[in-house]
Parts: C-alpha cells; sequence; structure tokens
C-alpha cells in the first residue's frame, strides 16, 4: 500500500476528525515558536495538513490570515474543504514538485508530523524552503546513533486507535535521525538561512513504531531567512 493509500485507512482518517485543531493539541516545542510568529494577514503554507487542524488553530489567534493545506491524500483533502471553506487545500503527489502553489512564497511554512514518516524526507525539507519566505518550521525524531531510515529496521504501524491486523500491518518507515546529520541535512536543504534554531526534548518513541530505539529527540526547528 502506498503511503499516501495508508494515510486514507477510515480509522486514520476518523482519528484527524479529532486530533489536531485547537491550540491545546500543539506541541509545547511548536508553540515555542508558533508563538512570536503570529501576524494578522500573514500567508501560511501547511505541508502535511490531514484536515486543515492548523487553520482552526492559527485562527484561534489570527482573525485574518491565509492558509494553504497541501497533503498527499485526497480524503483528507476533502475532509479539509469541508471543515475550512475559506482557506485553500491541494493533493499533492508525495516525490514531485508543488506544481499547485507556482513559485508561491509563504510568511510560513509549516511540516510538522511528516518527515519521521516518509522516505523522501530531506526532498520534502527542501521543497518546503523553496516556497519559504520567512519561517520553515519542521520536525523530527532524533538520536544519537546512526539515522534508521529503513522501513524493515524501524517502522511505524497505522493503528491509530483501530486494532485489527491490516492496520498494524500497514506500515510507515519511522525514521530516526542521527542528531549531528539532522543538523546537516537541514543546513544543507535550506540554502541561504539566515538563522536555524532548534527546541525540543526526549520523548518515549510513539507506541505505534517498532524500533530498536527506546527515546528519541522530538526536535521542532525553526530556519528563518
Ligand atoms: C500525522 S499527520 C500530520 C498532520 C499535521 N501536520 C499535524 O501535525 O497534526 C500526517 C499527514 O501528512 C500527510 N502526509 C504524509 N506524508 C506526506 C508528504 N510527503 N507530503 C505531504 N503530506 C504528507 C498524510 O496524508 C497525513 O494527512
Amino acid at each position: 500500500m502506498s503511503n499516501a493509500d495508508a494515510w486514507g485507512l477510515p480509522g486514520v482518517l476518523s482519528f484527524f476528525d479529532a486530533a489536531r485543531s485547537t491550540v491545546d493539541q500543539v506541541y509545547p516545542s511548536e508553540w515555542f515558536f508558533l508563538r512570536d510568529r503570529l501576524r494578522r494577514g500573514m500567508n501560511v503554507l501547511d505541508v502535511g495538513c490531514a484536515q486543515g487542524g492548523f487553520a482552526a488553530i492559527l485562527g484561534e489567534h489570527l482573525d485574518h490570515f491565509h492558509y494553504t493545506g497541501i497533503d498527499i491524500n485526497a480524503e483528507m483533502i476533502a475532509k479539509a474543504r469541508q471543515r475550512h471553506p475559506g482557506h485553500e487545500f491541494h493533493v499533492v503527489a508525495e516525490d514531485t514538485e508543488w506544481q499547485c502553489l507556482g513559485g508561491r512564497q509563504f510568511d510560513l511554512v509549516m511540516v510538522l508530523g511528516i518527515l519521521h514518516l516518509h522516505e523522501g524526507w530531506r526532498d520534502t525539507i527542501a521543497r518546503a524552503w523553496g516556497h519559504t519566505g520567512s519561517c520553515l518550521m519542521l520536525d523530527l525524531r532524533e538520536h544519537q546513533g546512526q539515522t534508521l531510515e529503513d522501513k524493515t529496521m524501524s517502522s511505524f504501524s497505522m493503528c491509530f486507535g483501530a486494532d485489527d491486523d491490516l492496520y498494524e500491518q500497514t506500515r510507515l518507515p519511522y525514521v530516526i535521525v542521527n542528531s549531528a546529520e539532522a543538523l546537516a541535512e537541514v543546513r544543507r536543504n535550506t540554502p541561504g538561512a539566515g538563522r536555524v534554531s532548534h527546541y525540543g526534548y526526549l520523548h518515549p518513541v510513539s507506541a505505534a513504531a517498532r524500533t530498536p530505539v527506546a527515546e528519541v529527540m522530538t526536535n521542532v526547528w525553526c530556519v528563518e531567512r
């Protein structure tokens, strides 16, 4: 099953009906950077937007902003359009340029909750930076050992509350990046960045992960032009 189809399993879709759409569902490491970057009238790109929950989160703090969400799963985007009719949503392919955006630049680009769950994470950072006018926020799972990105070594099941076999057997890579390599990859894929900051904490790996690592640094990176 493709990554896009895995995200469209009914139990996964319904999980995101309720998840991550209010400020109290934003992680402290995300809010640490986000809270100071909210400006009336700003334009935001959310890569891997699911059902557009961040449109509601931003709306708790801003009365006027432009939000564009892109996602590889068409059903997530259909639900996002229904839930947030005032905002813009597009389905994108995982491994190609985001042509729907043309050459547009955004004040804030968010890539949250996806880079540790797909093979092409380095290219996704580079593509997101290409649309960053001011600030790119992204998160990675890190540790001090070797980078793990082979699905046979480190994987994530799509359980999300459903416990039947199909969900357990549908697996994405669970990418855990060596911390020094994380810095190198962030720098390499954001050429010309003026300032790179990160903030995170040690956390047990996700209960849905099958990986030899017990604890990861969940790091949010903020890259500014
Ligand atoms: C865990 S959810 C994250 C949702 C949201 N960004 C958040 O932080 O709550 C993952 C979403 O990202 C989408 N996704 C996964 N890989 C992607 C990729 N390479 N490009 C765009 N969207 C992706 C999935 O379809 C799914 O809707």
